[in-house]
């Protein structure tokens, strides 16, 4: 298993794996269907285009079900990992459910967005909008233009996810990678690996099935992240 100090660079990339065990559904479920949604109807420019309520009232429900849920093992794991690493620790996540924030981790980028936020088309401002009014409501007015219906703040197919520069930088520069409940189908994240490898990181893998890129992985642990995350973290930091 890999060992590390407080000088070792760690990145680490988490996919729907790690928010599993909190209860929200991954994304490849064994039906092809996320919350009962064919992906390209609810996750898509064309499907906000085309049928914009569909798509709303979609995200609406994912917004919502945030409220319910609640940071696991898996997620506290890594916030003690980062203090540990300090500046050295940065968790880029696909996720766009707010836990990692929830349970305490600062150096964090969400690629995919973030359904916390709903972002203006016309004038870009992005808003933090989860009160109840916001939830429940049938489209938000933006608040700095007069535009009468923001949209959800997320990543869609055929986008360009957030920050790539800083991800690439962070990938590039790190020591040992660590991908945690993805399955490596989506790109540009599922390469992240592969960044880091002809790089010279060693690239650990921690999920429940194998991921597509397993042969990337230099180790790889099967299981729960809620079951062999804090363990897992606890060993790299006493070596
Ligand atoms: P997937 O649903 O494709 O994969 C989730 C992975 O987590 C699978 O490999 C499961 O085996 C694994 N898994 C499930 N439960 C787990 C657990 N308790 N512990 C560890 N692993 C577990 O989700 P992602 O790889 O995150 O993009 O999907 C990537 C992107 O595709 C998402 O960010 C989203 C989606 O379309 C956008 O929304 C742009």
């Amino acid at each position: 298993m890999v060992a590390i100090t407080r000088n070792s660079k760690v990145v680490v990339l988490t996919g729907a794996g790690i928010s599993a065990e909190s209860g929200i559904r991954t994304f490849r479920a064994s039906d092809g269907l996320w919350e009962n949604h064919a992906i390209e109807d609810v996750a898509t420019p064309q499907a906000w285009e085309r049928n914009p309520q569909v798509v709303w009232e979609f995200y609406q429900g994912r917004r919502r079900q945030l409220r319910e849920v609640e940071p696991n093992t898996a997620h506290l794991a890594l916030v003690e990992l980062e203090q540990y690493l300090g500046e050295n620790f940065l968790l880029i996540t696909q996720n766009v459910d707010n836990l990692h924030g929830r349970a305490g981790s600062k150096n964090l980028i969400h690629m995919h967005g973030e359904l916390a936020l709903l972002r203006c088309e016309t004038c870009l401002s992005v808003f933090e909008m989860m009160d109840d009014v916001h939830l429940e409501s049938d489209y938000v007015a933006c608040q700095e233009c007069d535009n009468p219906r923001l949209r959800p703040h997320i990543v869609w197919f055929h986008e360009m996810p957030f920050q790539m520069p800083e991800i690439y930088a962070a990938v590039e520069d790190c020591d040992v990678f660590i991908t945690i409940g993805t399955s490596g189908h989506v790109y540009p994240a599922a390469g992240l690996i592969d960044v880091a490898k002809s790089c010279g990181a060693h690239c650990v893998g921690i999920n429940l099935d194998a991921p597509v890129n397993l042969q990337q992985h230099d180790e790889f642990h099967q299981g729960k992240a809620g079951e062999l995350l804090p363990n897992f973290v606890t060993n790299i930091i006493k070596k």
